[in-house]
C-alpha cells in the first residue's frame, strides 16, 4: 500500500443555478509530484481549484491535504496548512514593491495576522526578518531581483506571472496550485517559468498546474487529469493521455486534436 496522497479530492461538485460546473470530481496529488489539470474552456478547471483552495463553496465532496479535511476551511487557513495558489487573472499589489508583495503573501498565511503586526512582538519581528530574507532570495531565484524595490506596476505581464509564482511559495507550502501560469506569455518566458517551477519542485513543493499549453503540461507533469464538462474523463501519465480516445474527442474542437500532438 502506498502512503496517503498529499491532496485527495473526492466527489467534488459545484453547481451554478442550472449548470453543474464540476461534477463528482476525484483525483489525487502525491507529495512532491507535478500534476496537470487540463480540459477545454469552461470544463470546470478554475471552479474546481477555487473550491479546493477555499475561494468558492462546493455543493458536495470532500478534499484533504495530508489528511486534514479542507472543506469549509477559509483560504488563509488552507494556506497556513500548506496549500497556496495563483489566479488565472494575475493579482498584485500595484503600489507595493516586489519585496513588499512577497511579504504580504507570507503574512496572509503565517498565522500572525494584522493584530499581531500592530503589537510588533519579538517573535513577529523575527519572522519579519526571516520573511524579508526569503523574499529577497525568491526574487533572485525567479530573476526579478533588479525590480525588488520597484512597485509591481512596472512589471510586464509575464513578470507578473513570475511574481505570483514566487508569492505562492513564500510561506513554504507543500502544494501550490497554478491557474494558467504561462497563458499569454512569450516562448522565452514560458521556458523560464518552466525552469522556476522545476526548481521549486526540486525543493519538495508539489504542484497542480491548470494550463491550455499542452506541451508545457506534458513536459512538466508526471500525471495529467483531464476534465470535460465538469467530469474527469482521463487521469494518467502524459504518454497515455495524448493517445486516449476520449481526450482526443474532447479536444476535437478547432485545433483540438493538433493541440495534443507533440511538437517536434
Ligand atoms: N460565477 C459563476 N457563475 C455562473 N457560472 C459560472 C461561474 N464561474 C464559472 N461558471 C461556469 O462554470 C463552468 C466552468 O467554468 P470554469 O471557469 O471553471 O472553466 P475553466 O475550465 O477554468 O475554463 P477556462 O479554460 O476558460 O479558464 C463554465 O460553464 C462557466 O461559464
Ligand atoms: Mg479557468
Amino acid at each position: 500500500m502506498s502512503s496517503t496522497p498529499l491532496l485527495q479530492v473526492r466527489g467534488l461538485t459545484k453547481r451554478y443555478l442550472g449548470l453543474t460546473a464540476v461534477d463528482g470530481l476525484s483525483y489525487e496529488v502525491e507529495a512532491g509530484s507535478i500534476v496537470g489539470l487540463i480540459g477545454p474552456n469552461g470544463s470546470g478547471k478554475s471552479t474546481s481549484i477555487d473550491c479546493v483552495s477555499g475561494f468558492q463553496r462546493a455543493d458536495a465532496g470532500d478534499w484533504f491535504l495530508d489528511g486534514h479535511k479542507l472543506r469549509d476551511v477559509p483560504p488563509h487557513r488552507i494556506a497556513a496548512l500548506g496549500l497556496t495558489r495563483t489566479f488565472q487573472t494575475v493579482r498584485a499589489y500595484e503600489d507595493l514593491s516586489l519585496l513588499e508583495n512577497l511579504r504580504v503573501a507570507a503574512q496572509e498565511s503565517d498565522g500572525h495576522g494584522w493584530f499581531s503586526a500592530l503589537r510588533r512582538s519579538a517573535p513577529l519581528r523575527e519572522s519579519e526578518a526571516r520573511a524579508a530574507q526569503r523574499a529577497g532570495a525568491l526574487l533572485e531565484s525567479v530573476g526579478l531581483s533588479r525590480y525588488a524595490d520597484a512597485p509591481a506596476a512596472v512589471l510586464s505581464y509575464g513578470q507578473r506571472k513570475l511574481l505570483a509564482i514566487a508569492a505562492s511559495v513564500m510561506a513554504r507550502p507543500r502544494l501550490v496550485i497554478l491557474d494558467e501560469p504561462v497563458a499569454g506569455v512569450n516562448p522565452t518566458m514560458v521556458r523560464h517559468i518552466e525552469e522556476v517551477i522545476r526548481e521549486f519542485n526540486a525543493q519538495g513543493v508539489a504542484l497542480l498546474i491548470v494550463e491550455h499549453n499542452v506541451d508545457f503540461i506534458m513536459n512538466l507533469c508526471q500525471r495529467v487529469v483531464v476534465l470535460e464538462s465538469g467530469r474527469k474523463i482521463a487521469d494518467g501519465p502524459p504518454g497515455l493521455i495524448r493517445s486516449d480516445p476520449r481526450v482526443l474527442e474532447a479536444y476535437l474542437g478547432p485545433g483540438g486534436a493538433r493541440a495534443l500532438e507533440a511538437t517536434p
